[in-house]
């Protein structure tokens, strides 16, 4: 028999959680917790006291979800955090990330302004990884930005010591705050002669980061991109917090991630880079994103090296999309092509009903108006 737990009918229905366990109580169902598992019936049921037409068909309602993580994970192996740099157009974002990966994307972008969201994995000396990514810095693409937090454990707050805190920096804070992810500050560009730390640490201090030395709980390093100045202890603080945050993952079962960036590239075809959150990626496997899905051709880690599998934490480039997926949309194994096709076509079947429902609100609307 079909059975969906209390959170992912939440997804099905589209309704918030809180909504969904209310009716449920009133249904006289007494056990509502996120977990619980229910039959169609019941599904139907509670579909029905919220006034949705439930579809009875098994067939329409196969869908993908994301596993349902223990709250112990102790038993899981750790992972590496994922880190998004953050921080004001030109106080060096993509410099400093250059110099952790010893490459030089910065010099070869047009206009030297960051177009994509980019990831990569940066291995220290201590054999411990950090997977960073690095978000756009204008103001045009927060909508991106926030995006990427989402993925984020832990953000890097790049502060040029001689510009201080700007519009952007507080709207990074803003996101990192909302996102509920700890900050560690670097105080950029610090080889500057008209660098001032001082003023820059005061700045963030009036905007509501507590920076250790001041007996707050936020660490803030001093750095240079371009000289490599204070990098190793930014790394160190990073890996010293993720120690403290403690992140584990499944490396088993099917594998979940999120879609980082995509695009066409001349000669290889769409391709999206994907951040693995659990289980593995294997090649040969297939994907769903969205309303497409893929049957994985071929991987690449950040360096351009094809790789057969990618665990937890990994950025890598995917191949063998049948269409180009969305940045930000989530990534979840099918177990073979006719599940990933089904669950495929029933999106944009859900997808097309919603925008008819829509379209008739639109002319209702319209009706009673001009009544
Ligand atoms: P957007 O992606 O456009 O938001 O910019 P960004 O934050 O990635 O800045 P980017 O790394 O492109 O650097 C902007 C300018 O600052 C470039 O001219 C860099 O050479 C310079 N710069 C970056 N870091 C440092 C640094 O530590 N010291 C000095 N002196 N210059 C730096
Ligand atoms: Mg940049």
């Amino acid at each position: 028999p079909e059975v969906v737990n209390v959170t992912n009918l939440t997804k099905i229905l589209g309704v918030r959680l809180e909504m969904l366990v209310r009716t449920m109580h009133r249904l006289g169902m007494e056990n509502a917790t996120h977990d619980h598992l229910l039959n169609s019936d019941e599904a139907s049921l509670i579909a029905m006291e919220l006034d949705l037409n439930p579809i009875v068909d098994s067939e329409a309602a196969i869908d993908l979800y994301p596993r349902i993580l223990p709250a112990d994970m102790s038993s899981f192996p750790l992972r590496p955090p994922v880190v998004t740099i953050m921080g004001h157009v030109d106080h060096g974002k993509t410099t400093l990330l250059d110099t952790l990966r010893k490459t030089a994307v910065a010099a070869g972008e047009a206009g030297g302004i960051t177009q994509h969201i980019g990831a990569f994995s940066v291995d220290l000396p201590s054999g411990k990884r950090i997977t960073f990514l690095d978000t756009p810095g204008h103001a045009a693409f927060s909508a991106m930005r926030s995006r990427g937090a989402n993925v984020t454990d832990i953000v890097v707050l790049v502060v040029a010591a001689d510009d201080g805190v700007m519009p952007q920096t507080i709207e990074a804070i803003k996101h990192a705050q909302a996102a509920n992810v700890p900050i560690v500050v670097a105080i950029n560009k610090c080889d500057k002669h008209d660098a001032d730390p001082r003023k820059a640490k005061e700045g963030l201090l009036q905007h509501g980061i507590q920076l250790e030395e001041f007996g707050g709980e936020t660490p803030a390093v001093e750095v240079s991109g371009i000289t490599g100045l204070g990098l190793p202890e930014l790394e160190e603080t990073v890996v010293t917090l993720a120690e403290v945050l403690e992140l584990r993952a499944d490396k088993g079962g099917a594998a979940e991630g999120v879609v980082i960036e995509s695009q066409v590239e001349k000669g290889r075809g769409t391709m999206a880079t994907v951040l693995v959150k659990q289980g593995t990626l294997t090649v040969g496997s297939y994907i769903v994103a969205g309303t497409t899905w893929c049957k994985i051709r071929s991987m690449t880690d950040d360096k351009g090296r094809p790789v057969k599998e990618a665990g937890p934490g990994a950025p890598v480039k995917v191949i063998g999309w049948k269409e180009m997926p969305n940045a930000g949309d989530e990534i979840l194994q099918a177990e073979d092509e006719a599940l990933a096709k089904t669950v495929v076509e029933n999106r944009i079947t859900k997808q097309q009903r919603e925008t008819q429902l829509r379209d008739l609100e639109v002319i209702n609307d319209k009706r009673r108006k001009d009544k």
